[in-house]
């Protein structure tokens, strides 16, 4: 297909990084960084498409998002807001990105600086100006929206493996109990 194609043509050197396949070790939203970041971008690439945007900025800005190891919020270079930065330094080392896909990088994480102004006794310990993490582009909300709607979708589906996981084990039990 012509678009799986092109995008492949603009992402693959990425993809195929020694250093971006690292991200595979990462947990995210119970599955790896690396597919997090790989849906992340396939979705803002498709949606700059549909918007008439540069889905050559939105698919690379959302390949290296959240290209940082760890886990985040365990350090203060990985928290939820200081991520972004961390994402920028080291995709500045392995990658070349212009200065759009860096603005989007650096503002992805709107969405999170939004619920926080709303509910400010979400991680009390960091403080956020939303309008610092405003996005400056039509990209930059692309790429924050389609991070949220992934990051959701992840979440959800992780929630239903655990429970289908749970569910199993007490049949399982269940089985042994009564039938042994
Ligand atoms: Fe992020
Ligand atoms: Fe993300």
């Amino acid at each position: 297909m012509k678009i799986n194609k092109e995008y492949k043509e603009i992402t693959s050197d990425i993809i195929n990084d020694e250093h971006f396949i690292e991200l595979k070790d990462d947990n995210h939203h119970g599955s790896s960084r690396y597919d997090h970041c790989k849906r992340v971008s396939y979705l803002s690439f498709l949606m700059a498409k549909f918007l008439k945007a540069n889905y050559r900025d939105t698919a690379i800005s959302g390949l290296l998002h959240d290209y940082f190891h760890g886990v985040t919020n365990s350090n203060e270079d990985i928290s939820y807001l200081t991520h972004p930065n961390t994402s920028i330094i080291n995709a500045k080392k392995d990658f070349n990105i212009n200065s759009e896909e860096e603005e989007i990088i650096r503002t992805h994480m709107y969405h999170y600086a939004l619920v926080k102004h709303t509910l400010p006794f979400i991680n009390k310990r960091e403080k956020v100006s939303a309008k610092e993490y405003k996005p400056t582009s039509k990209e930059g909300y692309i790429v924050c929206l389609s991070d949220l709607l992934v990051s959701i979708y992840e979440v959800g589906v992780f929630k239903v493996r655990y429970k289908t996981c749970l569910y199993f084990l007490f049949l399982i039990n269940l089985i042994n109990y009564y039938g042994g």
